[in-house]
């Protein structure tokens, strides 16, 4: 069992954030298949100090779905730490500071991975929001910005800060900012960073696609935990597989498709509920694909069927293709 504070984890096993995937039904569904702890994707620090921002509903975080971490954006210290107070006030159980994103975007305005090539910024981000909040404060970072040896160093220095300062958690995912999803995710750095820092608990993430994976990483690495990215799209199931290994069972059996197809409808309905049709049926498309692995052979009609152009159409066509009707 992980604690952190009053939080604690019956299993080192959790659903990284995703933008544009990891809102509300996809936490939802991690949790109801046995998923410790899931997050937000990320959120620039300035929603949250938009007096009316933070007011949307999709912002926050719903009743039946904690713990949820909110993780934040930002390019300065001061501002992530008062968002991320305000990210508590909704109702966010933790906070995970985000200094591990590669979009073009954000590297071109300070924000994200820019940030591993400045150590004391991370450090001050920390500090002032561990001052502000009373909640585990977690970080996301690379194993550097890129491969260089100044990245490395800075890295190293990132990561004793985080062990000196009682970072709760440090999320680390094995590619460099420069790399983004290119590659293999290299964890020897990972490991490494446990070795170096027996204390500070460490999560790894990087092509954590099957549930033996996410259980032999955690097995092979004497690290804390292993984080599930797009292993999980689409693919809910992950987190009972992932702890019917992790207890030495047998894997569970595959989702029938009628189960199957009774999640996607549960899954575009939640959707439908906060977003108007016309933006939920592309929404809801960039899912199929992850659960059209579990059964390829609807792939082809699922997508074509997603030009759809109302609900009725999409629901119907899971219903038939999934042997609901
Ligand atoms: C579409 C997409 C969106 C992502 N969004 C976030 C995000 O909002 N915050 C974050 O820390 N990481 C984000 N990541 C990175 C993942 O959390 C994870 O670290 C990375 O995908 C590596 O894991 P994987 O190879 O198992 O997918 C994102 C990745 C993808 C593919």
């Amino acid at each position: 069992m992980l604690t952190f504070g009053s939080l604690q984890l019956d299993m080192p096993f959790i659903q990284a954030p995703l933008a544009g995937y990891t809102d509300h039904p996809m936490r939802i569904l991690a949790k109801r298949f046995g998923c410790p702890l899931t997050f937000t994707g990320v959120m620039l620090d300035k929603i949250a100090l938009h007096h009316k921002a933070l007011k949307k509903l999709k912002f926050q975080p719903m009743d039946n779905e904690h713990p949820v971490g909110a993780q934040v954006l930002g390019d300065d210290p001061e501002v992530m730490a008062q968002a991320a107070k305000k990210f508590i006030e909704v109702g966010y159980d933790l906070i995970d500071l985000n200094f591990a994103c590669p979009a073009p975007k954000v590297l071109r305005r300070a924000r994200g991975g820019h940030l591993m090539q400045k150590p004391q910024f991370i450090r001050e981000t920390f500090l002032r929001t561990r001052e502000l909040v009373d909640t585990p404060v977690f970080m996301k970072i690379r194993i550097g910005y890129d491969k260089s040896e100044a990245s490395e160093e800075d890295f190293w220095t990132i990561c004793e800060n985080a062990a000196t300062d009682g970072v709760d958690m440090l999320a680390i995912h094995g590619r460099t900012v420069h790399q983004k999803y290119r590659g293999k995710s290299d964890w020897t750095r990972i490991i490494e960073a446990k070795k170096r820092f027996p204390n500070l608990i460490i999560f790894g993430s990087g092509d954590v696609l099957t549930p033996e994976i996410a259980v032999q990483r955690l097995r092979d690495t004497g690290i804390d935990g292993v984080i599930v990215a797009r292993g999980a799209i689409g693919n809910p199931w992950i987190f009972q597989e992932i702890r019917a290994l992790w207890n030495n069972n047998e894997k569970p059996p595959a989702p029938s498709l009628a189960e199957q197809g009774q999640v996607m409808l549960e899954h575009f309905e939640m959707i439908c509920s906060t977003r108007p049709e016309r933006k939920a049926i592309p929404y809801f498309r960039k899912f199929t694909a992850g659960y059209c692995k579990r059964h390829p052979e609807r792939k082809k009609t699922l997508l074509a069927m997603m030009d759809a152009k109302s609900k009725e159409v999409v629901i119907e066509a899971i219903q038939q293709r999934y042997g609901l009707s």
